[in-house]
């Protein structure tokens, strides 16, 4: 029987090996994390992340072949295949700050592996990781081998958090690099034929491991690079009277460019496509490429172009400030179907909105109001750290207020701001809504949910990301 064991509990690791030891019955798979209350909240009925079909997926297995400890050294010596799947935060200090990955988790998690194992191994990388990372690796691994035989295999993860499940089940593709050598070519078909237990063999994709490794980047960067690319474009729309849906549906017909992905919105967030877009930056300026660093850098700049521009249009449709002012924020997570608030773009835009002296009113269906107020007082990049190096109690935010319900937080309040998808949003009743704001009474929907034109019949003054402008806010100073 094969033994897998993961370093790394987390948003990845959990639904990743949960999946194989879903598909594969004669697997025993450990998933390990140095976070005990992450492993105690996995052993739970309350897991540690909100993603739809997972609590089905542990339920069935977890006990039989799928098992979470914090026991890591146990299960790591006892593993032959070691997945590391722990966090690769962008370096907050020193060479490279601002930009490079710190992989001070991966290098301890390398070194533990080294020490305790008696066996050979196959160590996957499943984190997202520098190109060339898994060279380091096996020189920390070959350096402290004691005898011990290691293959390192680079199998990037390109699961979508919200569709978890769904993209492990049927992924576009499952990428493997590794060693051009016939121990290298051994370790790739034993991982192989893991995923092939429900993997059609076309979608496994065998390459080098330094291509398999910067694919991960890559994709993540293309992917970064379309939204940046519609959210300038909607910028140009509002200028024009243009409407960016019209335009992406336009543009997206073209088989050559497809329509997923093109979905104008207050910015894009989330744990890696900016963290993985500096690193591929950092990369290339060490590779003496500043024109490619530079090209790749414009996509975080548009994107964070994006999130001040909604903040200013806020500002300036409320006669310029919005000090004192209430402000309801429907949606914190970065996007729908999760409750992760890693890099989501709320946090800029309610840190933009208390700048200019605004008392916030949050609702989120999957956030806490804990998670939230850590998020407010949190530097940038501090947080992909594991929970326990973060401030247990977070000093809170006194202009920040966080509800259960939708109308409470719009209750009273000058406008609202909607800044996640949720479905629910959609739904609302806002003519009950309305009557309880002050008048004027604005909407600025930074996700394109609601219906302007109807808002508009009830009387609210609405602002939607791309679209042609509401009568009042063209008679507003332009946005810089
Ligand atoms: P996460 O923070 O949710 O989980 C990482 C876990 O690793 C934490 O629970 C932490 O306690 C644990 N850990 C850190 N060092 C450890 C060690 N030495 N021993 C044992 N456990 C340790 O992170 P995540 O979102 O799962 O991301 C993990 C990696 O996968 C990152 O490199 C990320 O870029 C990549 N990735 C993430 C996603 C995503 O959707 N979140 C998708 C694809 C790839
Ligand atoms: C993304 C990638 O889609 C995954 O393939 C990858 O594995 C993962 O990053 C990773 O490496 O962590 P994720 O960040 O979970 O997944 O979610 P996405 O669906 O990609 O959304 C990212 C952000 O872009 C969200 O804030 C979302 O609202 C925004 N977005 C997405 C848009 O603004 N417009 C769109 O059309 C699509």
């Amino acid at each position: 029987m094969v033994k897998i064991c993961c370093i790394g509990a987390g948003y990845v690791g959990g639904p990743t090996m949960a999946v194989i030891a879903l598909k594969c019955p004669s697997i025993e798979v450990v998933v390990v994390d140095i976070s005990v209350s992450r492993i105690t909240a996995w052993n739970s009925d309350q897991l540690p992340i909100y993603e739809p079909g997972l609590d089905e997926v542990v339920k069935s297995c977890r006990g039989n072949n799928l098992f979470f400890s914090s026991d890591v050294e146990k299960h790591v010596a006892e593993a032959d295949i070691v997945f590391v799947s722990v966090n690769t935060p962008t370096k907050t200090r020193g060479l490279g700050a601002g930009k490079a990955a710190d992989l001070t988790y991966w290098e301890s998690a390398a070194r533990m592996i080294a020490d305790v194992s008696k066996s050979d191994k196959i160590v996957v990388e499943k984190s997202t990781v520098p190109v060339k990372t898994a060279e380091a690796i096996e020189k920390i691994l070959t350096h402290n081998s004691k005898g011990v035989k290691y293959q390192i295999l680079s199998n990037p993860e390109f699961l979508a958090e919200g569709t978890a499940i769904q993209d492990l089940f049927a992924p576009d593709r499952v990428l493997i690099g590794g060693r051009e050598t016939p121990d290298g070519r051994r370790a790739i078909k034993a991982l192989k034929d893991v995923y092939a237990h429900w993997v059609p063999e076309e979608r496994i994709l065998c390459t080098n491991l330094w291509s398999a490794e910067l694919s991960k980047l890559a994709a993540n960067a293309f992917l970064a690079q379309r939204i940046s690319s519609v959210n300038a474009m909607s910028a140009l729309c509002e200028a024009t009277g243009a409407d960016v849906a019209e335009v992406s549906h336009a543009v997206g017909k073209d088989t050559r460019i497809g329509h997923k992905f093109l979905n104008a919105s207050v910015g894009f967030g989330g744990s890696c496509f900016q963290k993985d877009i500096l690193n591929l930056v950092y990369i290339c300026e060490c590779n003496g490429l500043p024109e490619v660093a530079n090209y790749w850098k414009q996509v975080i700049k548009v994107n964070d172009y994006q999130k001040s521009r909604f903040v200013n249009r806020i500002i300036t449709s409320m006669f310029n400030t919005v000090s004192g002012k209430k402000i309801a924020i429907f949606g914190f997570a970065f996007k729908k179907d999760t409750g992760d608030t890693r890099e989501t773009p709320a946090i800029d835009v309610c840190k933009g909105l208390l700048g200019d002296q605004a008392r916030l009113s949050i609702y989120d269906p999957q956030v806490t109001e804990d998670q939230i107020q850590r998020d407010l007082s949190m530097n940038k990049f501090d947080w992909d750290h594991p929970l326990h190096l973060q401030p247990m109690s977070p000093s809170s935010v006194k202009q920040v207020s966080v509800e259960w319900d939708a109308y409470a937080a719009a209750k009273g309040a000058h406008g609202l701001c909607i800044l996640t998808e949720w479905d629910e949003f959609k739904k609302l009743d806002y003519e009950k809504i309305y009557e309880n704001m002050m008048k004027p009474a604005f909407v600025f929907d930074g996700r394109n949910v609601v219906k302007a034109e109807k808002l508009r019949e009830i009387g609210f003054i609405v602002y939607s990301i791309g679209k042609p402008l509401d009568p009042w806010l063209k008679d507003m100073p332009t946005v810089a």
